[in-house]
């Protein structure tokens, strides 16, 4: 179930939105260029018919009439026109000899091989499927066969170019608003890590000198200032977790089982008696890796949190150290509770999404985040089973 995480919902909200706006444009555009095409094809195929058509009908007078003078001066001038246009056309004459407009063929060959390359012509022109114009010779029929002109086929091209000019400005908008959306978190993340470790800086440096001063007060009892001494601990701890995230936080070689094991005794006083911890590690002794403590242990917190939860209280958590492939170390941290259902797995690291009354849906959404933006690393579901318990795996690189 989403929580009322009314911030970065609105941005998926108006993201999606620009993204289904952006969608339907492209498909407009895309339909009404394909149509107004399409139109253009036909009414340039009509046209290039209806020349070839007159074309043919000059020949046809050319050969049957008597006329030769008049009519080679008409032939030409519309020889000349259908150069222009670039179709290619053959025909037959009477005595079964082929000629052509629009062929490019090297005048210098020998007639015998002129004519086999009209004939190799002519197959592929009939390939293009025209249909052949009839040219009744009053003795016998002729035909005369035409191919497509150059604009023709370029013109059938077009829409597909057009579509693929569509698809790269779909693809790119697509990243922009990804990237832009992304930005826009990071911007809110930071300003508000920023802002809170700020405001809570102020009233936690009264509060130490308060504590300071109640230390030398004699009729105050000493437990209640250690137990007060705690909290501000915990109070700067957690001030320093933001303030680390609001700015580039630091990363330094840290041993990283000495740094699970002193927090896992941290934490193990601060959650149920009823779950145990194990740390089970089969890395190098004193294995180092680059890390930001305070943020890498907010991690840890938030993970075996889920685990505490998962467990209702009751049950075993367990973290295993070892190396992987590729130079890399996995955390392993594994708990025995109730799993997760497939249809939520591809939930748990979305801002917002809990399945708990009190939950914001914000752990697993800022693990990942310090463990992959701040320490190049990967956090994922490693596995679950329902009633079984789940495994997370945390992979960092080893440093150098
Ligand atoms: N170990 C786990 N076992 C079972 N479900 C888990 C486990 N870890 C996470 N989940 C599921 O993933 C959801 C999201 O976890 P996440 O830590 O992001 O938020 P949350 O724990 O609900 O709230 P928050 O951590 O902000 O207090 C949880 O509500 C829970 O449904
Ligand atoms: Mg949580």
């Amino acid at each position: 179930m989403l929580k009322d995480f009314s911030l970065p919902l609105a941005f998926y909200n108006r993201d999606t939105w620009l993204k289904v706006a952006f969608f339907a444009v492209s498909v407009v555009m895309a339909g009404f260029s394909l149509y107004f095409t399409d139109g253009l094809v036909t009414k340039l195929e009509e046209r290039e018919k209806q020349q070839i058509e007159l074309y043919a009908e000059t020949i046809r007078y050319a050969l049957t009439s008597d006329n030769n003078a008049d009519i080679n001066f008409f032939f030409e001038r519309i020889k000349k026109i259908n150069e222009n246009n670039t179709i290619p056309v053959i025909w037959k004459d009477g005595s079964g000899h082929l000629n052509s407009i629009n062929i490019p063929i090297q005048e210098s060959l020998p007639t015998e091989q002129k004519q086999e390359i009209l004939q190799q012509k002519l197959l592929e022109i009939v390939a293009e499927n025209n249909k052949p114009i009839e040219m009744d010779m009053g003795f016998q029929k002729e035909y005369i066969y035409y191919g497509n002109s150059k604009l023709l086929k370029l013109l059938r091209y077009y829409p597909l170019s057009q579509l693929l000019v569509v698809l790269i400005i779909g693809f790119l908008g697509y990243i922009f608003l990804s990237y832009s959306r992304r930005a826009e978190q990071n911007r809110v993340w930071v300003g508000l890590a920023k802002e809170t470790a700020h405001q809570l800086g102020t009233p936690l440096s009264s509060l130490t000198a308060w504590v300071e001063l109640l230390r030398n007060e004699p009729h105050i009892n000493p437990d209640i200032v250690v137990e007060l001494s705690k909290d501000i601990q915990r109070l700067e701890t957690i001030t320093t977790r933001f303030s680390n995230i609001g700015s580039t936080p630091v990363l330094k070689l840290e041993d990283i089982e000495a740094v699970i094991q002193s927090f896992i005794s941290y934490l193990k006083i601060r959650i149920s008696s009823k779950v145990t911890i194990e740390i089970h590690s089969s890395l190098a002794a004193n294995q180092t890796a680059n890390l930001n403590k305070y943020l890498f242990e907010w991690v840890i917190e938030n993970i075996c949190k889920n685990g505490v939860d998962a467990m209702g209280g009751h049950g075993q958590l367990r973290i295993e150290l070892k190396e992987g492939k590729n130079n890399v170390i996995h955390i392993d941290i594994s708990d025995t509770g109730k799993g997760i259902l497939p249809s939520n797995t591809s939930k748990i690291f979305s801002p917002g999404f809990s399945t708990k009354k009190r939950g914001w849906g914000l752990g697993l959404t800022l693990a990942k985040r310090i463990i992959e933006n701040y320490h190049q690393g990967k956090l994922i579901l490693k596995a679950t089973e329902i009633n079984k318990g789940s495994t997370f795996r945390i992979t960092l690189p080893k440093p150098a």
